[in-house]
């Protein structure tokens, strides 16, 4: 019998993408278990929809730690009762550290609402939209040490619409989102992709 991979997932805010996935769990069409979700405030809305969909909470506020890496060493510590393969971070806005990203090495994907290396950062959709780009899209991609930057697994295009504003263009991109981090962590979860470089291959089913 194939062991289903476990999966841990970071947010936030709001946790629509977290929400994308317990979904597609509760649908079983996702192909790791959501085991864990994970918030640095107390009080994130994703919190209550995670628990009112039966997932595991926890949470960790970040004021108080000497370092990025002292909060990081906490949040390793208390996701390791849970035993993730894979973490999610769905709308998680921390720059994680060495010590976060050494507890599940390579094996921590991140989505961004933009076409990658374009727009990192924050309001990547506002960035775009006033910079003028006629494409932008969503990218979920491995995490590495730099911000919004590891190899790409996902990446979805949405067409700038001529009388667009940034928020119906940042509606449209998160709903490219959703699927895109199903799939991605679908992907990772069967084990098809494979690291040639910074290139993500993906192997056939
Ligand atoms: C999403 O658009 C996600 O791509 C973005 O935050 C939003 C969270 O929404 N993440 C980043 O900008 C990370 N650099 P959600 O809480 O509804 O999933």
């Amino acid at each position: 019998m194939t062991v289903r991979p476990r999966l841990g997932i970071c947010v936030s805010g709001r946790g629509s993408n977290m929400q994308a996935l317990l979904r597609a769990a509760q649908r079983g069409e996702l192909l790791a278990d959501p085991v864990v979700v994970f918030s640095n405030h107390l009080d994130a809305p994703a919190l209550e929809r995670a628990r009112a969909a039966g997932v595991a909470v926890e949470a960790l506020e970040s004021r108080g730690y000497a370092s990025r890496a002292d909060y990081d060493a906490a949040v390793v510590q208390c996701l390791q009762p849970y035993d993730c393969d894979i973490i999610a971070l769905a709308g998680y806005m921390r720059i994680v550290t060495p010590t976060f990203l050494n507890a599940w090495p390579g094996r921590v994907l991140n989505i961004h609402p933009s076409l990658l290396p374009a727009f990192p950062g924050l309001h990547a959709v506002e960035q775009a939209w006033s910079y003028g780009v006629r494409v932008s899209g969503c990218t979920v991609h491995f995490v590495d040490a730099e911000v919004d930057h590891g190899p790409i697994i996902v990446q979805r295009a949405v067409s700038v619409l001529p009388d667009d504003t940034v928020d119906r263009l940042a509606a449209r991109i998160l709903e490219q989102e959703h699927d895109a981090f199903v799939e991605a962590v679908n992907l990772v979860a069967a084990g098809r992709v494979r690291l040639e470089g910074r290139r993500v291959l993906i192997e056939p089913e």
